[in-house]
């Protein structure tokens, strides 16, 4: 129904603005994969994440369920950008070939270095400030087979002593802003505008802790 204020459209993506993931996992030959991913959603120790079903993600994933969700942050945006066109899926399914190539080393693709990880196989990406070591409990269908939805417990995060409230486990949201993928243009967080009522890095601020 179109009002004074709102039309009625049908834009060809949906991607509203949420935060790019680089998510590292192994493949066959024991190799690292590394894939941009902006459909991730975290809740406790959790993260759910969207992958296409014809991704190398998806199938590594399928087979090694340990990955690491490194967080890219907004200086990041053009390495992201440069894997933007790249699959370690070889051959390049049928579905992907007229946009993406085949790339067996992405991390030198885009400028990124690994590091070794603690508790999992993949390797954390040593530019990410967050990098959460995670293992995927459950892939599900969904979409008419066009994605998965992948539930990852989180095992161990590691977080630059820069974006960390000093002598705390808190990120600190004022040193700490994701990439945030809008629309396909990258963005990083505008200045704050409050905080929720739960926030214990506003009461750490305040003296209360
Ligand atoms: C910023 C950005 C966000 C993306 N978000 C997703 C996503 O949420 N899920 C997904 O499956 N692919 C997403 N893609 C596309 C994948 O990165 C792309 O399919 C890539 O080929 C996957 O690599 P792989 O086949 O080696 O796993 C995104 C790409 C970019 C550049």
């Amino acid at each position: 129904m179109t009002t004074d204020t709102h039309r009625v459209i049908r834009p060809s993506i949906l991607y509203f603005g949420t935060p790019v993931v680089l998510l590292t996992t192994e493949n066959d030959d024991g190799s690292a994969n590394l894939a941009p991913v902006s459909s991730a959603w975290a809740l406790g120790q959790h993260v759910v994440l969207g992958l296409g079903t014809e991704s190398q993600t998806a199938r590594n994933l399928a087979a090694r369920p340990d990955l690491v969700i490194n967080v890219a942050s907004p200086e990041l945006w053009e390495k992201v950008e440069r894997l933007a066109p790249l699959t370690g899926a070889h051959p390049v399914p049928e579905s992907k070939r007229a946009v993406y190539r085949y790339e067996p080393d992405k991390f030198a693709a885009a400028g990124l270095t690994p590091a070794g990880s603690d508790l999992v196989g993949p390797p954390r990406v040593a530019e990410c400030a967050l990098q959460l070591e995670a293992r995927a409990r459950a892939l599900t269908p969904g979409g008419a087979g066009l994605f998965l939805s992948v539930e990852c417990e989180v095992l161990r995060v590691h977080a630059d002593e820069r974006i960390v409230v000093p002598g705390t486990q808190h990120i600190d949201p004022s040193r700490w802003s994701p990439l945030i993928y809008n629309f396909r243009h990258y963005h990083g967080l505008a200045p704050e505008v409050g905080h929720g009522f739960r926030s214990q890095t506003a009461r750490v601020a305040a003296g209360a802790v």
